[in-house]
């Protein structure tokens, strides 16, 4: 007999963590959310998705995004006095993404960094070439308190040309966030095989949308209902939601 009431439900999109560490979603202040208009839905979607907590990090770079305590601070406000940001019932707080350069070496000097819960501060590099003493820019983070993150490993293609660079900053102590991006294929395939490769050697600590736009909602959307995505989480162990 058909069963004409048969339905096939289509998988829900769901993040395989509630703390989101890694996103570009406070308004205009760096090149994620444009403004409130943008970053209200975002943050709806995700929350949907499963997020209940959302750690934004805006972009903090030398020449380019040099935001400060007082620009965070302040988009953080204009986004949280919004009434619909109430309405989706998702805890927002805030601290960067830090690109190792001068003007970081400078906030550091001046105590201005804005940390993590637990003294985390993420850290990126230039996609260009590594900072040129990210050993012993580690080491001093670790001597003043902070516990580095490095954003996005799977990304650098001078190390994953090269992946024995990756153990060695792990065991310096460095942790990792990779994005669900580079794992579902959205910017190359190299960063996709790097991501791919720092999940079979367990040196994924965290995972991270990074999402900046709709674009990103959509692309990763899709990847949260695929198979790869299964394939990718599973066993993994992962720390966002201690933060
Ligand atoms: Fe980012």
């Amino acid at each position: 007999m058909f069963n004409f009431f048969h339905k096939t439900t289509a998988p829900k999109p769901l993040f395989p963590y509630t703390t989101e560490v890694h996103c570009h979603l406070l308004p205009g202040i760096d090149d994620g959310a444009p403004d409130t208009e943008h970053a209200l839905p975002l943050l709806r979607q995700v929350h949907e998705w499963g997020i209940e907590k959302v750690i934004a990090t805006p972009h903090v770079t030398e020449a380019t995004f040099e935001n400060t305590p007082q620009t965070v601070g302040d988009a953080y406000e204009r986004l949280t006095r919004e009434p619909e940001f109430g309405e989706i019932g998702i805890q927002l707080s805030y601290s960067a993404e830090y690109r190792m350069d001068d003007n970081f070496l400078n906030l550091l000097q001046r105590n201005e960094i804005m940390p993590m819960p637990g003294n985390h501060i993420l850290i990126e590099n230039s996609f260009l070439q590594p900072f040129w003493n990210i050993k012993e820019l580690i080491f001093d983070l670790q001597l003043k308190g902070y516990a580095p993150i490095l954003a996005h490993p799977e990304r650098y293609a001078y190390y994953s040309a090269d992946k024995k660079i990756y153990q060695e900053l792990h065991d310096h102590g460095c942790e990792f966030q990779v994005n669900l991006l580079s794992l579902a294929g959205y910017y190359n395939k190299s960063s996709r095989e790097a991501a791919e490769w720092l999940v079979a050697k367990h040196l994924v600590d965290y995972l991270g949308s990074d999402m900046h736009n709709s674009n990103h909602a959509l692309y990763l959307g899709k990847y949260l209902t695929s198979k790869d995505f299964v394939k990718h989480i599973k066993g993994i162990q992962l720390k966002n939601d201690t933060l």
